[in-house]
């Protein structure tokens, strides 16, 4: 039996765009969203630096459009410099916090056991965690594809995960911003099997509710045949979320 799921298409700006590029981006997004005759099928979410979340929010407002955080701090406040917390980040109107991704496992040394912190922090502040998990290349050539990743997905998923609440990216590190994208095959194993492993916490029927991202050089040539697969459940787009064009082209897809 299929479940319903809207498909998430999902864009991590990453740390790219200035005021003005955000500006016409999101308006860009926003003036697509509003000429749709209809509810659309997917659902958009686009996730800024921090400090361009306020005129994204202002462009995108009112046009079905949602915003998000790319991290947020586990604690709900303090003395942490240049951190966010979540409860600020759903303060500006945000829906959705980005936890766990790669880029920040790598370059801030994040552990599961932080980035269930931090999808608990994003919880408990009423937000959507969209949680991160990926095998390098050498771990995939290893054959430690599916270890890996039922490690780093029982050490991230934070307690209560619900499909209101969470959201798995599987993002293979190799396939992000390398233009190697995993092929359907590839993507629709590891997807099946992240919602195996999910089954197992939240009990089958949560987990086929439960949105599976797939995040790696996905672009609007290859995301039909990666959104048609049963357990992919929408995309989280980095490169190709830069212009409306490339990422207006995934949307369609879905
Ligand atoms: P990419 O990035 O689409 O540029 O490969 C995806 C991601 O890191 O979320």
């Amino acid at each position: 039996m299929a479940a319903k799921r809207r498909p998430l298409i999902a864009g991590n700006w990453k740390m790219n765009g200035l005021k003005k590029d955000a500006r016409s981006l999101a308006g860009g997004l926003a003036s697509k969203m509003g000429r749709l005759k209809a509810k659309p099928a997917f659902e958009m979410l686009v996730c800024p630096p921090a400090p361009l979340l306020g005129p994204v929010l202002d462009a995108t407002k009112g046009k079905g459009i949602a915003v998000g955080g790319q991290d947020c701090h586990a604690n709900a406040a303090g003395a942490h410099t240049g951190d966010t917390s979540a409860a600020l980040l759903k303060s500006m109107g945000c829906k959705y916090a980005i936890v766990g991704h790669s880029e920040r496992r790598t370059d801030h040394g994040e552990t599961d056991a932080d980035v269930r912190g931090k999808a608990e922090a994003a919880q408990a502040a009423g937000l959507t965690a969209i949680v991160c998990i990926g095998e390098t290349l050498k771990q995939r050539e290893a054959g430690r594809t599916k270890a890996v990743n039922r490690k780093q997905l029982a050490g991230s998923l934070p307690n209560g995960a619900n499909a209101k609440n969470t959201v798995i990216a599987y993002e293979p590190v190799w396939a992000i911003g390398t233009g190697k994208v995993a092929t359907p095959e590839q993507a629709q194993e590891v997807h099946a099997f992240i919602r195996a492993e999910l089954a197992k916490v939240v009990g089958a029927a949560e987990a086929a509710k439960m949105r599976i991202l797939y995040g790696g050089s996905m672009k609007p040539s290859n995301a039909a045949e990666l959104l048609a697969l049963p357990d992919v459940d929408g995309g989280l787009i980095g490169g190709a979320s830069l212009t409306v064009k490339d990422f207006w082209g995934i949307a369609q897809a879905v």
